[in-house]
């Protein structure tokens, strides 16, 4: 079997976009499996700039197949959008298909979105606003809309009857204006017939294709501690960022799975509410986030910065089951003299390697650091672990000894080229 499933093992960020792109160049299949268009996967090669939200970044090698799993929310417009811009910057790409499983995201989700933040006052999430939660929920009230019932008119006309009748009940109790069901019918029936021929039962496919090993490549949105069940409710999204969700948004059974791979900053970041023991919100952290460009690819928010938390990490690997990790931004720490690490957490005059379950624990917890010798000059010409400085290498031996995860590739710029393999064995398994 060759598959290989990449996760984000923070709270997101992490360049899961580039290392799907590196390696989606020796893939067959690569299907996203969760989450819509809060992702936001740059991709930057041949001197051009890729960003991706629903489509899987793989598609930009032209023999592979691009697929949006079945686990995840499609926004008709936006995903139309991406492919335009997409097409026009590459017009040789893979071949794009769409669940038909997966469901639509309606601009209600995002009226919705706005109104449960504003509902959560002081405890609100900082969701992206696309509508996510909301179109989650319905998934799972059995209220969701499929693509395979979308693209088909008078399927699609019955359920959005049905279904916007009670949104529109919805709406009301919060004094929203309601969505009237004529113009959404007829815009997103645009949509629907543009998006009709990429749409199939992508299972059988994506089945079919690890029974015949075939390279797949499962691709992850979001992040670990992002995920609903195993991450820091309630600041988290609605779907499942771990690896496990690969198996439940483009079914296939866990025994499919292959290799994992957890992808991590260098540092940590995180944007939107909700704890973060390592942060820096001092001149270290203004130094990360402007070196790294630290700004969200969908809101354009200003990423939470901090030092990288090893407890963080050792629960990613355990979460994920991690073959191997990937660190990234490894050189945007270049040029801070100390580095620290967060190894274990001091909660209630205990020490403890494990986040609480409970949120509002979990934000009590403070970090035991240990201090490293930092580095210096520019690591992005380096392309083999020779090339980096030793006190880079101490770094990333000190990461994997903690988290008895091995590092399987580090990547030190955002290029496709800026890439160093360090145990290619670990990538297919
Ligand atoms: P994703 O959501 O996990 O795909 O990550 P994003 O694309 O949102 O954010 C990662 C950012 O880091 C992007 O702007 C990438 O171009 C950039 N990037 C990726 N790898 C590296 C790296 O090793 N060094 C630097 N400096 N930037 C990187
Ligand atoms: P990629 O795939 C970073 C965060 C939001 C918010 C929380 C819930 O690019 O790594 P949502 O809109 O999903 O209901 O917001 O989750 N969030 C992300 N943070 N990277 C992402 O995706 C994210 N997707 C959602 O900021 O805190
Ligand atoms: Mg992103």
């Amino acid at each position: 079997m060759s598959t290989l499933v990449i996760v984000g093992a923070q709270w997101g960020d992490e360049a899961k976009g580039k290392l799907v792109d590196v390696l989606g160049s020796q893939a067959d299949v690569v299907v996203r499996f969760a989450g819509g268009n809060n992702a936001g996967h740059t991709v930057i090669t041949g001197g051009k700039t890729f960003k991706f939200q629903l489509i899987p970044a793989g598609i930009l090698h032209p023999g592979t197949t691009a697929i949006i799993g079945s686990g995840m929310v499609v926004c008709p417009k936006g995903l139309l959008e991406e492919l335009d811009r997409t097409l026009a910057q590459k017009p040789d790409l893979g071949t794009l298909l769409i669940s038909s499983a997966a469901h639509v995201v309606f601009p209600y989700h995002r009226m919705l979105d706005a109104l449960e933040e504003e509902a959560r006052g002081a405890n609100k999430i900082g969701t992206t606003s696309r509508g996510i939660g909301p179109a989650y929920q319905d998934k799972v009230a059995r209220f969701g809309i499929r693509m395979g019932e979308f693209i088909k008119p008078e399927l699609f006309e019955m359920r959005l009857r049905e279904v916007l009748a009670y949104k529109n009940r919805l709406l009301q109790m919060f004094g929203s204006p309601t969505v009237e069901f004529d113009a959404l019918y007829e815009e997103y029936s645009k949509y629907a017939d543009r998006l009709r021929p990429f749409v199939v039962d992508t299972e059988v496919l994506v089945y079919k294709a690890v029974e015949a090993d075939k390279k797949v490549l499962f691709e992850g949105a979001q992040g670990t501690f992002l995920d609903l069940d195993s991450g820091t409710y309630p600041y988290v999204t609605s779907s499942h960022p771990v690896s496990g969700g690969a198996c439940l948004g483009t079914g296939v059974g866990p025994r499919a799975i292959q290799s994992v791979l957890g992808v991590c900053k260098a540092y940590t970041t995180r944007v939107g509410s909700g704890p973060f023991p390592t942060e820096l919100e001092d001149e270290i952290g203004e130094f990360i986030r402007d070196k790294g460009q630290e700004y969200g690819t969908v809101t354009g928010r200003g990423r939470r910065c901090g030092w990288l938390d090893l407890v963080v990490l050792k629960q990613a690997s355990r979460l994920n089951s991690l073959s191997g990790l990937v660190v990234t931004r490894l050189d945007v720490l270049s040029g801070i003299e100390k580095v620290k690490v967060a190894t274990s957490y001091d909660f209630e005059g205990e020490q403890i390697d494990h986040i609480p379950a409970n949120v509002w624990d979990f934000a009590k917890v403070s970090p035991h650091y240990e201090e490293m010798e930092g580095w210096d000059g520019d690591l992005q010409k380096c392309r083999t672990m020779d090339d980096l400085p030793s006190s880079a290498r101490r770094y990333l031996d000190f990461i994997e000894d903690q988290t008895r995860t091995p590092v399987a590739i580090v990547s030190i710029g955002p290029d496709r080229d800026e890439t160093i393999v360090v145990r290619p064995q670990l990538i297919w398994g």
